[in-house]
C-alpha cells in the first residue's frame, strides 16, 4: 500500500489512463476524487470503484478543466471529503484541433489550449494553494505527450499544447521546490484508450494496430501510465522534480528511424555483423553471428 491515506485528484479520471490510475491509486490505499467532463463514464468509474470495494475512498465530480471554478471545486471536494490533498494528476485531454495550420480557427485553437494547457495550470494553481496551506509538500503529475517533444508525433495544435505542458511542468517545479511540492510530467507514446481506439475497429483490432507502432512488441496500456504516475507521486521519487518522463515502448528512442526509411530492412542489419571501413580504400568485412 504505497499511497495509504494519501488524497488524490485525478482529472480525466473517468476514462483511459486516468481511470487506470484511479484504479491503481485506490488499490494502493489512496482516496481519490475523479474529476471528469463525462458524467456517464464518471458514474461508471465510481460504480467500478465501489464494486472493487473502494466506494468509501472514491468521489466523482463533473468538471471541465478549462473552467477554473470546476477545478477549484474538485480540489475543494478532496479537502471536504477526505480532509486534505497530497496529489493531483492533471491528465484530462482531448485530440483538439486537427488540420493544416492555415485552416485552424481561433476557437478551435483556444479549445485545444484551454483543455490541455489552461486545465493543467488551474490544477497546479489550486492544488498548490492547498499544499502550501497544509505545509507538508505535495506531488503534481501532468500528462504531456511525446507529441510535445518533436514536430512529427501529433496534430500541430496538440503538439504545441503538450510542449507547453512540459515547460509548465519544469517552470512550476522551480517555483514550488521551496515548498517541497514536486512537479513532473509523463509523456506517453501510443496508449490504447478511447482516444486511440477508432470507433470502426474492435478493441482487439485497435490493440493489434498499435502493437506495431513502437519497438516494444506490444501496445501501451493505461496501466503503464498508472504505474509511472504511482512511482512519480511516491516517496521513491522524492528527489525527482521538473522531469518529463517518456513512457512509449521505445517510440521516441527510435528517432528518425533512418535505417527503415533508407530502405534497409531490420533483417539486413541484424542477420550478420559487418565492419564498414567507409571510403578509406580498406576492405569491409562481414562476420556470421556467433549465436
Ligand atoms: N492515448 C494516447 O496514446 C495518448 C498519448 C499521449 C498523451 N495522451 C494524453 O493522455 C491524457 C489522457 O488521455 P487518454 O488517452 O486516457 O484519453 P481518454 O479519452 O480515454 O480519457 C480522457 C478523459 O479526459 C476527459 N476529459 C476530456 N476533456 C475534459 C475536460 N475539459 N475536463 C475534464 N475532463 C475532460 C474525458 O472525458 C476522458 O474521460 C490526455 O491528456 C491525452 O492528451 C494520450
Amino acid at each position: 500500500m504505497r499511497l495509504k491515506d494519501k488524497v488524490a485528484v485525478i482529472t480525466g479520471g473517468a476514462g483511459g489512463m486516468g481511470l487506470a490510475t484511479v484504479e491503481r491509486f485506490l488499490a494502493e490505499g489512496a482516496k481519490v476524487v475523479i474529476a471528469d467532463f463525462n458524467e456517464a463514464t464518471g458514474a461508471a468509474a465510481l460504480a467500478g470503484a465501489s464494486a472493487a470495494g473502494f466506494g468509501a475512498n472514491a468521489r466523482f465530480i463533473r468538471c471541465d478543466v478549462a473552467q477554473e471554478a470546476d477545478v477549484a471545486a474538485a480540489v475543494a471536494l478532496a479537502v471536504s471529503a477526505f480532509g486534505g490533498l497530497d496529489i493531483i494528476f492533471n491528465n484530462a485531454g482531448v485530440g483538439g484541433a486537427i488540420g493544416p495550420v492555415w485552416e485552424l480557427e481561433e476557437a478551435e485553437w483556444d479549445y485545444t489550449f484551454d483543455v490541455l494547457v489552461k486545465g493543467v495550470f488551474f490544477g497546479i494553481k489550486h492544488a498548490t494553494r492547498v499544499f502550501r496551506e497544509q505545509g507538508r509538500g505535495g506531488a503534481i503529475v501532468n500528462t504531456a505527450s511525446v507529441a510535445g517533444l518533436s514536430g512529427g508525433c501529433g496534430p500541430l495544435a496538440y503538439s504545441a499544447a503538450k510542449a507547453a505542458v512540459v515547460n509548465l511542468t519544469k517552470a512550476a517545479s522551480v517555483q514550488l521546490s521551496p515548498d517541497r511540492i514536486r512537479v513532473n510530467a509523463i509523456c506517453p507514446g501510443f496508449i490504447l484508450t478511447g482516444l486511440t481506439h477508432p470507433a470502426q475497429k474492435s478493441l482487439a483490432e485497435a490493440g493489434a494496430f498499435l502493437d506495431g507502432m513502437q519497438p516494444w512488441p506490444r501496445h501501451g496500456q493505461g496501466a503503464d501510465i498508472a504505474g509511472t504516475a504511482l512511482f512519480l507521486v511516491s516517496d521513491d521519487a522524492g528527489f525527482i522534480t521538473g522531469e518529463a518522463i517518456v513512457v512509449d515502448g521505445g517510440l521516441t528512442a527510435i528517432g528518425p528511424d533512418l535505417w527503415t526509411r533508407y530502405g534497409t530492412p531490420r533483417e539486413a542489419t541484424m542477420s550478420k555483423t559487418r565492419l564498414n571501413r567507409g571510403t578509406t580504400g580498406a576492405a569491409n568485412t562481414t562476420r556470421e553471428l556467433k549465436k
